[in-house]
């Protein structure tokens, strides 16, 4: 049995400008997918595959985050004069026990790598979890939870991975791997944002790693890699390069790009339609929105 996974990181310092105005005033990771907060659906994701303890890297103008996910006296109360237990219920479900939350700051935009290192004190010498919420994944068994199963399995350090279109991976970690089958890869070598056409395949990093703390060290002496920031990707690609394991997990899941608009939109109407309550009324919308386009062609 490999070191129980209890600890995750949320890097969550990113200024958002994709979505200004509204991240003006409202982090990002607020925003919502239907009724539920972007933070919300990767904290439960964490939570069913057992972490206990949530460690935000924030920035400045992300205190809303850390209101979310305290308790609401005033309004717990007033729900509970007028009897609304069912909404009592869903505001409980985001309540965090105290001690289980940290946040640190991230004080200078240095890049992803540089956000999970400000963690390091707080991760001390166990394996941990990254989850980035701009990356939604829906699946009947959450991702990281099923990261956590193959980790028992395999230790080292284990990054999601997904195929994406061959014009789309410079925008992404992109992994070389051994071949094989199944939804564990060897990775032989992964590179931050190759310039286009230089990418070793077209199986992306995707939000959710299990590191060791051999990455959080290694990300102590990394250099400033694509873009001129300290890049994750390059302190895991250099476990390899001493001699470590790191394994790809292609997940059983959709996952949705919510750092981008479109990605979010996509992300809403799916979300929306997974929801009894508003699949007829919305599917019926959908419907009548597509038969109102064809009609104009
Ligand atoms: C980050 C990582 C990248 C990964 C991507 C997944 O990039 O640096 O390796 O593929 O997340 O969403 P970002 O999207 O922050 O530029």
């Amino acid at each position: 049995m490999k070191r129980k996974v209890t600890k995750a990181i949320f890097p969550v310092a990113g200024m958002g400008t994709r979505f200004l105005p509204a991240t003006k005033s409202v982090p990002k990771e607020i925003m919502t997918l239907v009724d539920r907060p972007l933070i919300q659906y990767a904290i439960d994701e964490a939570r069913a595959a057992g972490i206990e303890d949530f460690i935000f890297v924030t920035s400045r103008g992300k205190s809303a985050l850390e209101d979310y996910f305290d308790h609401a006296p005033d309004l717990e109360a007033s729900l509970q004069a007028s009897g609304k237990m069912a909404l009592l219920d869903i505001l409980n479900d985001t309540n965090m026990d105290s001690g289980a939350i940290a946040y640190m700051r991230q004080h200078k935009p240095l890049g992803l790598g540089h956000a999970v290192s400000c963690a390091r004190k707080l991760i001390g010498d166990e394996p941990f979890a990254v989850i980035l919420p701009d990356d939604v994944i829906a699946a009947e068994k959450p991702c990281l939870q099923q990261m956590v199963e193959a980790y028992q399995e395999t230790g080292g350090a284990m990054v999601a991975a997904m195929e994406v279109a061959p014009e789309r991976t410079s925008s992404y970690g992109v992994l070389d791997v051994a071949a094989g089958e199944g939804p564990v890869l060897s990775v032989k070598d992964m590179v931050e944002k190759p310039a286009p056409g230089t990418a070793p395949s077209n199986l992306a990093v995707i939000g959710r790693y299990i590191l060791t703390p051999e990455v959080m060290r290694n990300l102590d002496e990394v250099e400033r890699g694509a873009g001129g920031e300290i890049q994750l990707t390059d302190a895991i690609a250099q476990e390899l390069q001493q001699g470590r394991d790191v394994f790809g997990y292609r997940f059983d899941g959709q996952r949705f790009d919510c750092g981008s608009k479109a990605g979010f939109l996509q992300a809403t109407v799916a979300f929306a339609l997974a929801r009894d309550d508003l699949r007829d009324e919305f599917s019926a919308y959908l419907t009548e929105m597509q038969s109102l386009k064809q009609a104009a062609q």
